[in-house]
């Protein structure tokens, strides 16, 4: 049975956009035909970090608006034979999309995808409200502080009552916790919430740690998901996070803060 799986988070800026192509690519790379939805209509970020931008022909509201059909739109990823993109329009009215557009797009692609990943954007209004709305589970993002967790404790309070599943009194949507840009040493500092704090106001189960870590930055330049990155810290927390979402038990690593070797003392470190 196709997934929707929606990444969202409330607050902005959090890590959605670089999890959704991380975790989408981790889904294609273990055998799951997957497609990625840019919801954040004029921004246009996803295409940016998938580095397919110069692809984009047709987008998600041209199809909304029957511009153009799915395959058109469909960005195949260069890389991966079972992974796709479908971008977010330039266009500045954030009306462009509609609950029954965004439904019909989603359901023609459940026909055809194992997952489809829905990239939400920043806040909890209609954008987030359409890119949750449809999902089966929801991964989400939350950095070590206080207003994030405090604004993914509203976008929890949505899920469970705003969502299809909720309205129609369905199985509710399958939550997930990731905690993005994490650095054990402010955190030893007390600058920023451990684990145990987020899982513990959040109450949802946790599914991976991503270190704050300039792979992320140098990999979105590139244009290259930062999974593909396997030497990376981050690289390798994203896919241990998808394998955490196919059920697999996996340790969490990344989370202590790295005693220093001689020369870093001496000289100090990035
Ligand atoms: N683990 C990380 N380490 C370092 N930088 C990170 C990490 N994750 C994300 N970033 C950086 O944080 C910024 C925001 O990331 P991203 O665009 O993925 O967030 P977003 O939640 O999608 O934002 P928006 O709400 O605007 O859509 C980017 O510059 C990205 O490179
Ligand atoms: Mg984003």
């Amino acid at each position: 049975m196709a997934k929707i799986l929606v990444v969202t988070s409330g607050k902005g800026g959090v890590g959605k956009t670089t999890t959704s192509a991380a975790i989408g690519t981790g889904l294609a790379l273990r055998g799951h035909k997957t497609v990625i939805v840019d919801f954040d209509v004029g921004l246009r970020n996803l295409d940016l970090i998938m580095g397919c931008e110069r692809r984009v022909v047709y987008d998600f509201v041209n199809v909304v608006n029957g511009e153009a059909n799915l395959q058109q739109a469909l960005i195949k990823d260069k890389r991966l034979e079972n992974l796709f993109v479908l971008a977010a329009s330039q266009t500045r009215d954030k009306d462009a999309l509609t609950l029954e557009g965004v439904e019909k797009v989603l359901m023609e692609l459940k026909e055809t995808f194992d997952y489809v990943v829905c990239d939400s954007p920043a806040g909890i209004e209609k954008g987030a409200h359409l890119a949750m709305y449809f999902a089966d589970e929801a991964i989400v993002v939350t950095n070590p502080e206080v207003s994030s967790v405090r604004d993914s404790d509203r976008m929890l309070g949505l899920l469970s009552s705003k969502s299809r599943r909720a309205e129609r009194g369905e199985e509710p949507i399958k939550e997930h916790l990731l905690i993005t840009r994490y650095n054990p040493e402010r955190v030893v500092n007390g600058e920023m919430l451990s684990i145990a704090d987020v899982e513990e106001i959040l109450a949802i189960k946790l599914k991976g740690v991503i270190p704050e870590s300039q792979a992320v930055l140098k990999a979105s330049n590139q244009g290259v998901p930062v999974i593909l990155d396997d030497q990376s810290d981050a690289g390798q927390a994203y896919s241990d996070t998808v394998e955490r979402l196919l059920g697999k038990e996996k340790e969490l690593r990344f989370v202590d803060v790295q005693k220093k070797g001689f020369f870093e003392r001496l000289f100090g470190s990035k």
